[in-house]
């Protein structure tokens, strides 16, 4: 039933980072005018997503889940057409256990009702996490059971597994039919979690794609310690140079792009990174390859690391991050890469930040780079 969902990371705006618990009908819809509003929507953004605490705390005589009266008056199904009719689509939250992370029902053993429940109130896309799964139940089972489900729900509805990189999932979660899979555990608004996880999953990019993206969980762009939780944002959060390089580090890898900030009071720093058309571009890239990590710095100590990925008009998308505490230089050696000097090629270099070109490089490209910035170049491949 699906129809090409996940061709490229998903994009959109997620409830949880900003607003935990204190959800309601008028956020959501006042999330879904500033998507259209600010211009997020004309980026590519485009799923409104409602996490964990929506519902009452006990399903319905026949076992159906119910959305609290309180925070939505007027049922899901109002608040998925309105999402609708800003030309987005509207996602959902559940747990492949008993219960929610938060302890409201969850689908466990109401897989097929509960697929049924969210196609009849026109959810596009279903988070999927994983508390309180039953001793012994292999989670790799639950997963198939729910997209099984939601494959024959009669709608088309993106599956986004969230199991926090647990039971390998990596090897199992792309056969199960989910579009993308939570690899890490849950952010914070610090640069201390955005680059534990972007490390975390370095190397493993071979196991994602078209279809099935590594997610690395909501960004934190724009937050700077906005939140109802005081465990995910603790104190200011980060510089706006340390959430360029988060959205650069998640947009090269592939990750699906999920705001987590409230994007009705973005400042116009926050706008200009969720909104790079440049970076995008990389992220969105048709054919999904998956970033490697070159290994070309000159010597011990830098702490500069460089991801490459390759982009189908033949060009490479370079992102070189220092996550050292100093100013440091960082190289690109091109042989690394795979270009013999000897080919007489070169690479012609575009800042991505900048927005402008750099010119022609032979053999190698070097620039210092601040503490925790980035530099993202698109490399076009010329005669030299
Ligand atoms: C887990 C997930 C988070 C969020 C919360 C909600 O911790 O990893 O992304 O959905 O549950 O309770």
């Amino acid at each position: 039933m699906p129809k090409n969902l996940g061709l490229t990371p998903p994009m959109g705006w997620n409830s949880w980072n900003t607003f935990t618990d204190k959800i309601s009908e008028g956020l959501i819809k006042e999330s879904a005018d500033a998507m259209v509003e600010t211009g997020l929507k004309d980026c590519g953004y485009e799923y409104i997503v409602i996490d964990d605490c929506w519902s009452k705390r006990q399903r319905d005589e026949n076992g159906v889940l119910v959305a609290d009266p309180e925070k939505f008056p007027n049922g899901m199904k109002a608040v998925a057409d309105y999402v609708h009719s800003k030309g987005l689509k509207f996602g959902m939250y559940s747990c492949a256990g008993t219960h929610t992370c938060a302890g409201y029902p969850a689908s466990f053993e109401h897989e097929f009702v509960d697929a049924k429940t969210f196609a009849d109130w026109g959810v596009d896309f279903l988070k999927y996490d994983y508390c309180y799964k039953p001793d012994g139940m292999p989670g790799e089972l639950l997963y198939k059971r729910m997209a099984m489900a939601l494959r024959n729900c009669g709608r088309d509805i993106l599956f986004s597994a969230c199991n926090w990189g647990a039971d390998g999932v990596h090897n199992w979660i792309r056969e199960s039919g989910a579009q993308m899979f939570r690899s890490t555990g849950d952010i914070q608004d610090t640069w201390n979690s955005i680059s534990n996880l972007a490390k975390s999953q370095f190397g493993k990019q071979s196991q994602q794609g078209v279809y099935c993206w590594n997610d690395i969980d909501m960004l934190v762009v724009g937050m700077h310690g906005g939140s109802n939780s005081s465990w995910i944002a603790d104190g200011m959060g980060c510089t706006d140079i340390e959430y360029k390089t988060h959205f650069s580090m998640w947009a090269i890898m592939n990750s699906p792009l999920m705001i987590g900030c409230d994007i009705r009071n973005m400042t116009d720093a926050t706008k200009n990174i969720l909104m790079n058309k440049d970076i995008i571009a990389i992220n969105q890239d048709p054919e999904g390859r998956g970033a490697y990590v070159l290994n070309s710095n000159g010597w011990a100590g830098v702490n500069v690391k460089i991801l490459v990925k390759v982009l189908e008009n033949g060009d490479y998308a370079i992102c070189m991050v220092n996550f050292g505490d100093h100013r440091g230089m960082g190289t690109v050696c091109f042989w690394d890469m795979g270009l013999p000097t000897a080919s007489g090629y070169g690479f012609e270099m575009y800042d991505c930040w900048e927005h402008k070109n750099e010119g022609k490089f032979a053999e190698r490209y070097s620039c210092d780079i601040e503490s925790h910035d980035c530099k993202v170049l698109r490399a076009k491949l010329v005669k030299m």
